[in-house]
């Protein structure tokens, strides 16, 4: 058959203009990746060994609060503004309550000072649950069976109120109760802490990509059960957004989503919807996941961490937590 046109001998709009050289993809690049936009999420524990490796996570350590705050002088030299601390407690410590979740001498407010003390101009977050305390691994009070929401919600209140004297900059709730960071922002003010940023885990799913986390904090071999009863199901979007209202209208600053690379839509969605900070946690087993890739040669190391790294910006992220942190901002500096 025969064309009642001829075809143009080549084409007028051509996108591969802007792509031809170095200099014009760097002038067009629609959105930047630098140390700025990245937090680095530190394992700390309160053993006897500075640098314990977690096997689940090589080049994962988890740290003594000596060697917290040199991660954190590290950080700052490499312009990583903030750190995360998450704690692997001693299983002798832990109890149904989580009893030292809330000690003022325990082993966060240990490491919050360690990193003041070294690099005061490092930001400092700290996780506000009780799965790391508790004997039966979940996130709050356990009563017959169940997470008993309103019972948890004043053990969260105290925990950040332990946490921001101990001069924590940010808490972040990780724990999905209802009416979390309201109970949490009360307190802060009502103690004076107005200041004390609430970066709230808004949106977070009940997912297997936490499963190394647990072993490097060890809370896995505790976990009875699932989190499905306070965790979001990852069949939801809409409820994502119904949870980050929420949080908003109860005074968080900043939220997140969690995992991260799997919910870069719920990321675009929250950012597009609210147009406030809006971070994302690529969570400990997508860390495992390209780790063990790289590990095997199967994914060029350098270019999949700025990859995936990017993909959070241009999701709409102000900012990604993300164990890759500091060899990102090697790469970026
Ligand atoms: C819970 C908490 C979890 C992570 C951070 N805080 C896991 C969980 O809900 O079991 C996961 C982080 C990661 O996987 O890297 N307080």
């Amino acid at each position: 058959m025969t064309l009642p046109f001829a075809p143009a001998p080549y084409p007028l709009a051509r996108p591969r203009r802007l792509r031809s050289q170095p200099w014009i993809r760097r002038l067009v690049a629609e959105t930047t990746l630098t140390p700025s936009d990245l937090v680095w999420p530190l394992i700390v524990h309160d053993g006897a060994e500075d640098r314990v490796p977690v096997a689940s996570m090589p080049g994962v350590f988890r740290l003594s609060p000596k060697a917290a705050a040199a991660a954190a002088v590290e950080a700052r030299d490499l312009g990583i503004p903030m750190v995360a601390l998450f704690p692997n407690v001693d299983p002798s410590l832990k109890d149904a309550l989580g009893t030292r979740a809330t000690d003022p001498d325990g082993l966060i407010p240990d490491c919050i000072r360690a990193i003041k003390d070294a690099a005061p101009e490092v930001g400092v977050m700290t996780d506000v649950a009780l799965d790391c305390y508790t004997d039966h691994g979940h996130d709050g009070v356990l009563e017959d069976g169940r997470i008993v929401n309103d019972t948890t919600l004043e053990r969260l209140a105290e925990q950040a109120f332990i946490h921001a004297h101990a001069g924590a900059d940010v808490v972040a709730p990780s724990d999905m109760m209802d009416g979390r960071v309201q109970a949490i922002r009360e307190a802060l003010e009502a103690n004076g802490f107005h200041d004390t940023l609430i970066l709230s885990y808004a949106a977070k799913f009940a997912s297997a990509f936490y499963g190394p986390y647990r072993d490097a904090v060890g809370s896995a071999k505790q976990l009875s059960g699932d989190k499905k009863t306070y965790q979001m199901d990852y069949a939801n979007a809409d409820e994502a957004l119904k949870e980050v209202a929420m949080d908003i209208a109860e005074g968080a600053d900043m939220v997140m989503v969690k995992p991260g690379m799997p919910y870069l839509d719920i990321v675009r969605a929250v950012s597009g919807t609210f147009r406030l900070p809006t971070f994302a946690y690529q969570v400990s087993g997508e860390y495992a996941m390209m780790q063990a890739s790289i590990a095997n040669g199967w994914l060029d190391q350098d270019r999949a961490i700025l990859e995936t790294l990017h993909g959070f910006k241009r999701a709409g992220c102000a900012g990604v937590l993300s164990y890759f942190a500091p060899q990102a901002a090697r790469l970026l500096g």
